[in-house]
């Protein structure tokens, strides 16, 4: 039995197989449903707003022969101060997986050290892995043949511009580890790299590969792909006035495009907010690519969960 938590949880092989399942489910899309999870409940607990993953998990349950339980903080026991512990021990007898998007990555892996079934990360303040494998997905699509994310990726430069402390700018820095690309970082230094980060690294034996800077065109400069994400994440609202004022020269307008290479991608986690961390121009642009981003959320998430099925 395995977790997906982080990046880090499959090992090399695991990620080609998931990767090149990810390019087949896409292709053979109309052969829904198989039966990978054929029999199976999987349960969806949110703590958190979503929308992309909420239904790309539900939608991918089904697909693959299983039946999505949908379940939030509010209407279980957990909201009223049920135990991870016994939460989880108790839905480990009904449910074949849980995937659980929360706030602290503390509670996730509470989650997972009480879980007789596997757990997925479906966002933690820390990390957001499934959609950093569906966004590595979405550029080896755009950029070349291979399926392969070791081969494909290596020695693309991702530039990260805003909140460079966020759980997005952690996942690139995971994913640039893993698969050889080079992540550049831009962003007001009070929201560099965190130490928690940085530490989850040298535990892992990660090599470093990013680099952070607090001027943006530098961040930029021959960047094969461009990325933002809200500048005030779930959870910042009280902060968000301070927030937009310092990551104000990190807004991605085609100026600051223009600084990378020539047809640059430009991508974004979404939901987008034009005029705040990215120009209207920018998401108009045929440079932009958030809707492929947002749809391979569905045909990778379908092949990690038919990798953690319990067949
Ligand atoms: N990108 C993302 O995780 O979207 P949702 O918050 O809508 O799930």
């Amino acid at each position: 039995m395995k977790h997906f938590l982080q990046e880090t949880d499959f090992s090399h092989d695991e990620v080609l197989e998931i990767f090149s399942k990810a390019f087949q489910f896409k292709e053979n899309r109309q052969k829904r449903p198989s039966s990978e999870l054929a029999g199976e409940s999987w349960g969806m607990l949110f703590y958190k707003n979503s929308t992309r993953t909420r239904v790309s998990f539900e939608v991918g349950i089904r697909e693959l022969g299983g039946h999505p339980v949908t379940l939030n903080q509010e209407n279980t026991q957990i909201g009223r101060g049920e135990s991870i512990e016994d939460t989880i021990k108790v839905l480990s007898r009904f449910l074949d997986g849980l995937i659980l998007r929360t706030h602290g990555h503390e509670i996730i892996q509470e989650f997972a050290r009480h879980s007789n079934i596997p757990i997925v990360n479906a966002l933690s303040d820390f990390l957001h892995p499934c959609q950093i494998f569906a966004d590595c997905m979405t550029i080896l699509e755009k950029t070349n043949e291979s399926c392969n994310p070791f081969s494909g990726l290596r020695g693309v430069k991702l530039a990260f511009l805003g909140d460079t402390s966020c759980n997005m700018a952690n996942s690139w820095i995971l994913a640039g580890s893993i698969m050889g690309m080079d992540i550049s970082l831009g962003g007001p230094k009070e929201f560099k790299p965190s130490d928690e980060i940085i530490h989850f690294c040298q535990k892992n034996h990660l090599e470093q590969r990013w680099s952070f800077t607090n001027d943006a065109r530098d961040a930029v400069k021959n960047a094969d792909v461009v990325y933002t994400d809200v500048w005030v994440s779930m959870g910042c609202e009280k902060e968000s006035e301070e927030r937009l004022a310092q990551m104000n020269p990190f807004r991605v307008d085609q100026s600051i495009l223009s600084h990378a290479k020539k047809n640059a991608l430009f991508m974004h986690c979404m939901p987008a907010h034009p005029s705040e961390e990215v120009s209207q121009e920018v998401l108009n642009s045929p440079q932009a690519i958030l809707f492929d981003q947002a749809e391979n959320r569905l045909h990778i998430q379908k092949a990690i969960l038919a990798k953690l099925a319990n067949k």
